[in-house]
């Protein structure tokens, strides 16, 4: 190796144009000279570099170093254009619009939201890290048909405070749609970290530039039904207990309610947690039931399905997306301000909780063969006993309080969700990836 350091030292920087002089005396001065332009070439090149890498990367924020994060990219943004496209997508364009930033909107529901926004005319900003917790490309593909709607998805991480500031910087954002976080119940056993990176740093991180914003937004966020963990009464209100989770995900969006608490009666910020029930649909998660059972039906290959003790039934309160999309609206519709201002509270905010789910549970032995039939495939059925991983045996959301304080109504049954999910399904995965949804 030092051989090698030293034989690429003895070739001059600018062969061929390298004048010898006689001397010895005179040799040395100018091997001093040209090592000190050397020393001045390098230094201005090294300053140059550190330069460009401020200039580029704004972030003065670097994640924290935990390898099982996987959000540790450094993203670009800033700049003249950057803002520019901000800002024009976050432009109300109706009167009474809003203006929002959504988190997670390269995710299932954010992209539905999002669009949603969109089409009525409020102003609306993305965010999304775009990991690579599933296939990436599906988020490429909801971000693409984003683009064309006129939403632009900044590339980023919830925890770069830096960035969240800049974006309030930009845009006054008057409402926040919080849906970035780490899903799924059984990735928390490969990935704890991940979730404590995206459920509570993340969620701590954006609350705090919330809460010195000015104005400070009103936030609405997603909890889960997961919070209900263990209770055995039904159907789930929002008035039953919730300590005793079932997984690292529910004990981490429980916590996060726990937090919203604290920043709205410190701060008082505006905050409304939504508890989503197994939400469904086009653009969907492949890391969900209902997804990777369509695509393993179609391969031909057994799937699970789980069993409780005593062939104890297990059920899900599926809900169909758009019922979900108008619960967020109408969340975001009747928050009320925040009151705070200069990271200070000046009188009581609102604090709401409401369950978003479609109160009638099916078996996922009914799911399966409303799939087979959607599909015209019978599927190699798996029967197993449902592992203590996380799963619990049974959702059924009370919606009476959203109902009252929304409006909030689930229009759409589970055939009928299917078969507008197994239509997209068949659309995007066999015809180009073009599907609309
Ligand atoms: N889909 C459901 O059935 C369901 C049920 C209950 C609760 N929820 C909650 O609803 C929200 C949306 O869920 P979804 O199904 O759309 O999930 P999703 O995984 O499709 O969307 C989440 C998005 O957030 C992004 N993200 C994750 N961590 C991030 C970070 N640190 N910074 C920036 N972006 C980050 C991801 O890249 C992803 O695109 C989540 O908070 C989820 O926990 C969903």
């Amino acid at each position: 190796m030092s051989k090698q350091m030293s034989h690429l030292d003895n070739i001059p920087s600018t062969p061929g144009k390298f004048k010898m002089e006689k001397s010895p005396y005179a040799h040395n001065r100018l091997r001093w000279h040209s090592s000190l332009a050397k020393l001045t070439f390098w230094s201005f090149i090294f300053l140059g570099l550190i330069l460009i890498f401020f200039f580029r990367s704004p972030s003065s924020n670097p994640l924290p170093q935990d390898p099982s994060r996987r959000s540790l990219r450094t993203y670009n943004w800033g700049g003249p254009a950057w803002e520019k496209r901000v800002r024009s997508s976050a432009r109300v364009r109706s009167r009474n619009g809003i203006s929002v930033l959504v988190t997670g909107a390269a995710g299932f529901v954010g992209t539905h939201v999002s669009a949603a926004l969109k089409r009525r005319g409020d102003g609306v900003l993305g965010l999304d890290n775009f990991n690579d917790y599933y296939d990436p490309s599906l988020k490429r593909a909801r971000q693409a048909l984003l683009e064309r709607t006129g939403v632009f998805i900044v590339e980023g991480d919830i925890n770069d405070s830096a960035l969240l500031r800049k974006l309030f910087e930009v845009v006054a954002f008057t409402h926040v749609m919080h849906l970035a976080a780490q899903a799924g119940v059984r990735y928390a056993m490969e990935n704890p970290g991940s979730y404590v990176h995206s459920n509570i740093a993340g969620l701590v991180s954006l609350l705090e530039v919330c809460k010195s914003a000015n104005p400070q937004p009103a936030i609405v966020w997603a909890s889960s039904s997961s919070v209900y963990g263990l209770n055995t009464k039904v159907p789930f209100s929002e008035r039953d207990r919730t300590d005793q989770p079932a997984s690292l995900y529910a004990a981490t969006k429980k916590a996060g309610e726990e937090i919203a608490h604290t920043y709205n009666h410190i701060y008082g910020l505006s905050l409304t947690g939504l508890r989503f029930f197994t939400v469904y649909g086009p653009w969907g998660r492949p890391d969900m039931a209902y997804f990777f059972f369509t695509r393993d039906i179609l391969k031909g290959k057994s799937i699970p399905i789980f069993e409780a003790a005593n062939h104890g039934t297990v059920a899900r309160d599926f809900t169909y997306i758009d019922d979900i999309v108008k619960g967020c609206l109408a969340a975001l519709d009747t928050a009320e301000k925040s009151t705070g201002s200069g990271g200070k509270k000046k009188g009581p905010a609102q604090l709401r909780v409401y369950n978003l789910g479609n109160t009638s549970p099916v078996p996922v032995s009914d799911l399966v063969s409303i799939l087979e039939r959607l599909l015209k495939v019978n599927a190699k059925r798996n029967i197993m006993k449902l592992p203590r991983n996380g799963d619990v045996q049974f959702t059924h959301a009370n919606i009476s309080l959203a109902q009252r304080e929304l409006g909030y109504k689930p229009t759409t049954d589970l055939q009928t969700g299917l078969k507008k999910f197994v239509r997209w399904y068949l659309s995007y995965y066999s015809g180009g990836k073009k599907a609309t949804g």
